[in-house]
């Protein structure tokens, strides 16, 4: 569904050591909007409280379009069935689980700082399952344990590369989500 490098693959391919950085970084080409849902559902089951999904990429990159499909996956794993707004205008919506929360943040239009405390982001971040688009915004309230998923356009009108890294070990559980058998994709 997903093609998918990683780090370690890449080095093997250029003939380098594999990184001694045990930091998480994969790179995988999403070839239809299935295929990004695909991820964001198999990312959701293995999300915890304390998460946050910082996603980067242009306007239309697809970062909403993921944030819902993972959104909708924790809500369906309870069934629970809700829309699922933008939160382009309220800047956050969330969202009840049994036993934590999940917020979608969007701060594309955020205009100051002093808002992020003001939204009760700081608190959602070590709390609750938190995806944040324009993560840009929060400048240095930006968790240092945060997975970063940047996404961009490809050549083809539905296909988007993810490129996922993280350092804070919490996210060595993605490491078993990383099929083995998918070949190195060339850098794009
Ligand atoms: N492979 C793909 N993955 C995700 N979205 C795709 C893909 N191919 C096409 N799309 C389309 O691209 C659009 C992405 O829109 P989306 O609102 O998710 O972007 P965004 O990054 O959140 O933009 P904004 O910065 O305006 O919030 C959707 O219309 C979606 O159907
Ligand atoms: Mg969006």
């Amino acid at each position: 569904m997903f093609g998918l490098a990683t780090a370690a693959a890449r080095d093997k391919s250029r003939g380098m050591a594999p990184s001694a950085n045990p930091s998480l970084a994969a790179t995988l080409r999403l070839a239809s909007p299935e295929a990004t849902e695909a991820l964001a559902e198999a990312l959701a089951d293995v999300l915890e409280p304390g998460d946050t999904i910082l996603l980067e990429g242009p306007i239309g990159a697809g970062k909403s379009h993921f944030c819902r499909a993972a959104i909708r996956h924790l809500l369906s794993r309870e069934g629970l069935v809700e829309d699922i707004p933008s939160p382009t205008f309220t800047l956050v919506q969330t969202y009840a689980l049994s036993g934590t929360e999940v917020w979608h943040a969007d701060l594309y239009r955020l205009s100051d700082p002093a808002q992020i405390i003001e939204l009760g982001l700081e608190e959602a971040f070590e709390t609750a399952i938190t995806f944040v688009e324009w993560p840009d915004r929060l400048g240095t309230a930006a968790p240092l344990n945060a997975m970063h998923v940047t996404l961009s356009t490809g050549a083809d009108e539905d296909v988007r590369i993810a490129r996922i890294h993280a350092t804070d070990p919490r996210w060595n559980k993605l490491r078993a989500l990383l099929p083995a058998d998918i070949g190195v994709m060339p850098d794009v």
